[in-house]
């Protein structure tokens, strides 16, 4: 299991083109182990079912099946200020390249979010015709830089896409989606990703 979770760390890095591009950086490829040890505080509330924020009401996301990649760029968004979450800014911004680099490798390893090949699930959902082309036609994600949203909580997704919209988190790749959408639009898509399968909740033990 272990060394199953390296190869596929290192797989990643591989893919990314990491290794010989960010060696020179001084931070190397993500190291699970220690980033399961730094990933203890975490693990307080992205690793209890259904916790909720306090203000505004949410549960917190669900990590189980996201990609390294895009644990990375989410952890950088808060610690940069483009994401505008205090708690998380306050986690983000005592970490290091590195830290980050060895969280996101660990929570990589706690779940996958992979679908069977086939048809889209989309139909019927005029809103989401345009997402599949970075969330997939299922909710995984096409790229391992980009979010899966199969199977997150509903009220995060919504959360989430308003922050997009209103400029409250800050991505040159959402904004415009986010922005095109009512309100309407965003309940019936949130609704919609989390009922498919996909991310867990990744549970303390
Ligand atoms: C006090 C509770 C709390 C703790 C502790 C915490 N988080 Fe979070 N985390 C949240 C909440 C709430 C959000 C959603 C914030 C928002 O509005 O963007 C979040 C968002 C995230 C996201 C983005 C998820 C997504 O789908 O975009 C990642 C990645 C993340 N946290 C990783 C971590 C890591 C790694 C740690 C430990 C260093 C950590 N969190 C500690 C509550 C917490
Ligand atoms: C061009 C690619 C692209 C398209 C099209 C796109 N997104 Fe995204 N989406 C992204 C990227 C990249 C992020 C992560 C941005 C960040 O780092 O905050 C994201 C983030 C999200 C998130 C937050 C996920 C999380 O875990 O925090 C939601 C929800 C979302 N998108 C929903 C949608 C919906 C619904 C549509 C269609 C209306 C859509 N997206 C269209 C690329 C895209």
């Amino acid at each position: 299991m272990k060394t199953a979770a390296v190869a596929a760390t290192f797989l990643f890095a591989l893919i990314l083109g990491a290794t010989p591009a960010r060696a020179q950086d001084g931070v190397g490829p993500g190291d699970v182990e220690r980033g399961e040890l730094l990933g203890y505080t975490c693990m307080g509330c992205h690793g209890i079912e259904g916790l909720r924020n306090g203000y505004p009401s949410f549960r917190v996301p669900k990590l189980g099946g996201q990609k390294a990649a895009y644990i990375e760029a989410a952890l950088r968004g808060y610690r940069d200020g483009e994401r505008g979450h205090s708690t998380m800014h306050a986690q983000a911004s005592s970490l290091s390249e590195q830290d980050i680099r060895d969280l996101a490798a660990y929570f990589a390893t706690l779940g996958t979010a992979t679908v069977e090949a086939g048809g889209s699930q989309t139909d019927g959902i005029p809103a989401a015709a345009t997402c599949v082309a970075c969330h997939g036609p299922n909710g995984i994600a096409v790229q391992p830089q980009w979010p899966t949203l199969a199977g997150q909580h509903e009220d995060y997704l919504v959360h989430a896409l308003k922050q997009y919209r209103d400029g409250v988190r800050k991505n040159p790749l959402m904004a415009p989606f986010a922005q095109a959408l009512s309100d309407a639009d965003i309940k019936l898509l949130a609704q919609y990703y989390a009922s498919l399968d996909g991310l867990e909740t990744t549970l303390k033990e």
